[in-house]
């Protein structure tokens, strides 16, 4: 079956996973350093349900997953629920988001598993800032991952870079120089108003036009013809280069229209879109009942309600979930 449109006539080809909404680490523009009031494992889905409602997506058309979190290594059981979701026919790509730092364990069985690739958080090439950001974490264990990630071939390895003034801005140009020597794909993202909250957004906000134009003052960026995913990032790349540098705007200039995407939360609600704080629940059709009728309306539904474009640019919303709650 081909993919469903909403009524934007945008085709819904790809599902983002929330698996956890606890992490690891502390990103303090994302989680609260003592951490998220915990939800009752009850109710967080199970894999078999989440396994479940892969099977009826993949039944309308999504073709693309990618798991997240919170951190989804941090979840018992994660290569086994990778196995099993990328057996499921008309899923043709299964794909990660994780900050990396469990990832040298487990890169090479979740390879066997059947995971295609990785994109991993790294918001600075420093140590202590590293830690300071995180609030916790180790440079190093990143790296680790990292290079287990090349090596066991989950390529091509992205790095999301979420831009701050004031705290990775300076460090633009090292990063695009890394792309020179490996290859990895940094992608700038542009901070986004959703999270602890917004008393500092404005202020941390960079754009990521002045990102690129401070990199291009240095080196040459050619744009990279084709698509190197399945979402809105603009690749450039140094001539030469073995990675790329991508751009994701998701604020100064929203891609909205070329949106291809559902969300689906650890507890269950279908998130027709990342910035807008409704949701249709879908929980309970896989709890409560052996028919696929409901889970698929659920879906149908989440469509229907996917917005024409998100509005960040008007700043905090009030919402009520955090990033680690939403899988990014
Ligand atoms: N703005 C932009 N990106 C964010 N992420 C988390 N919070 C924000 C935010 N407020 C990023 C993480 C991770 C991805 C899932 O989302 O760094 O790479
Ligand atoms: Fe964890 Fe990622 Fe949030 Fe950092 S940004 S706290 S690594 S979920």
């Amino acid at each position: 079956m081909t993919a469903v449109e909403d009524r934007y006539g945008r085709r819904i080809d790809y599902l983002r996973i929330s698996v956890t909404d606890k992490c690891n680490l502390r990103c303090f523009y994302c989680m609260p350093e003592e951490g998220i009031p915990s939800k009752h494992h009850l109710e967080i889905l199970r894999f078999e349900e989440i396994l479940r409602f892969v099977r009826v997506a993949a039944g309308l058309g999504v073709r693309k997953v990618r798991i997240t979190g919170g951190e989804p290594l941090a979840r018992r059981g994660i290569v086994d629920f990778v196995a099993e979701l990328a057996a499921i026919p008309g899923i043709s790509e299964v794909a990660m988001t994780t900050n990396g730092t469990l990832l040298k364990e487990c890169a090479r069985s979740l390879k066997q598993a059947g995971l295609h690739r990785v994109n991993i958080s790294l918001d600075t090439l420093d140590r202590d800032k590293f830690h300071r950001i995180t609030r916790r974490g180790r440079l190093e264990d990143v790296w680790a991952g990292i290079e287990t990630a090349l090596e066991s071939g989950l390529t091509p390895v992205k790095l999301n870079t979420v831009l701050m003034r004031g705290v990775n801005g300076d460090e633009v140009l090292e990063f695009a120089r890394m792309t020179v020597r490996r290859p990895l794909h940094v992608r700038f993202i542009e901070l986004m108003p959703i999270g602890e909250s917004d008393a500092s957004w404005s202020d941390s906000f960079l754009p990521v036009s002045r990102v690129r134009e401070a990199i291009e003052g240095e080196m040459h960026l050619v744009p990279v013809a084709g698509k190197m995913g399945n979402g809105p990032a603009e690749y450039y790349q140094v001539p030469g280069a073995q990675g790329t540098v991508g751009f994701i705007s998701a604020i100064s200039n929203h891609f909205c229209s070329a949106c291809n995407r559902l969300r689906l939360t650890a507890d269950g609600r279908l998130r027709p879109c990342l910035q807008d704080r409704l949701e249709v629940d879908v929980r309970d059709a896989l709890r409560h009942g052996e028919e696929d009728e409901p889970v698929r309306q659920a879906i149908v539904q989440a469509l229907c309600f996917k917005p024409g474009r998100h509005h960040m640019t008007d700043g905090w919303q009030g919402q009520e979930r955090l990033m680690s709650d939403i899988g990014g």
